[in-house]
């Protein structure tokens, strides 16, 4: 009996750029509620594969089978609907929201946008989303720069999470912060995985990290995976 098929199942995916290869027939799965951290050397090929995977490039060869469908085959159209359902959090916080605009307006761009937002419900949505992420309401209110880097990335992913993902692909979500605020960040995503059963797909270079934080652990070294453990 397997009723359900993996969130993700990525087989043989391949990157290239121009001749190089960046990721050479990388293969893992990911069950909701289950944290992957990609972990290995720079220059590995650990944001190339997330890149792959959200289809922020197209890859060379290899399948994305993301809730039992594949992707890599789908045009940009076909795509757009099942794009709020993998969602990015990258490693600098401030790099990720536009830097003239609330964070408020951060929040409810992606209900706008996905045709989700409305004038009642809308900004409850938005202020329920803050407080999940342990912002305060005033916050809202203000530009990515009158935050601290730790509250930035609370904004960030309070962004994602207005999408309704099932996937967040975490790309070194943690590196830019502050030591004293990374597990802060880290409880905070360990909390929303339990109540949502989130599938993280997560990046980082941090082995004592991963290996605290991820259910198993794909070492990468020059485009491959070495082992998952
Ligand atoms: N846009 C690009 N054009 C050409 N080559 C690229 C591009 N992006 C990445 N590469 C190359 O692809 C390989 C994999 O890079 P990638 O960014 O995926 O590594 P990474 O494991 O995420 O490294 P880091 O830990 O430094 O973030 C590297 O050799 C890199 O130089
Ligand atoms: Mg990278």
């Amino acid at each position: 009996m397997n009723p359900s098929p993996p969130l993700l199942d990525v087989r043989e995916l391949v990157v290239r750029y121009g001749a190089a290869v960046a990721v050479d027939r990388v293969s893992f799965t990911l069950r909701a509620g289950e944290t992957l951290a990609l972990t290995g050397p720079s220059g590995c090929g650990k944001s190339s594969t997330a890149a792959a995977v959200l289809r922020l490039r197209r890859p060379a060869g290899g399948e994305v089978w993301f809730e039992g469908r594949e992707l890599t085959r789908l045009g940009e159209r076909e795509l757009r609907p099942l794009r709020p359902a993998m969602q990015p959090v990258f490693q600098d916080p401030y790099g990720s929201l536009s830097p003239r605009q609330r964070i408020r307006a951060a929040i409810a761009e992606p209900l706008r946008v996905q045709g989700r937002w409305d004038a009642v419900t809308g900004p409850a949505r938005v202020a329920e989303l803050l407080e999940t992420v342990g912002l305060d309401p005033a916050h809202g209110d203000r530009l990515p720069h009158e935050l601290s880097g730790g509250q930035c990335q609370r904004a960030g992913i309070a962004r994602a999470l207005a999408s309704d993902p099932r996937l967040l692909v975490l790309d070194e979500p943690v590196s830019a912060l502050d030591p004293s605020v990374r597990a802060g960040i880290l409880n905070l995503l360990a909390g929303l995985q339990e109540r949502r059963g989130l599938g993280y797909l997560f990046i980082s270079h941090d082995m004592a990290l991963v290996r605290h934080f991820a259910d198993r652990t794909a070492e990468m070294r020059a485009g491959r995976i070495e082992r998952i453990v």
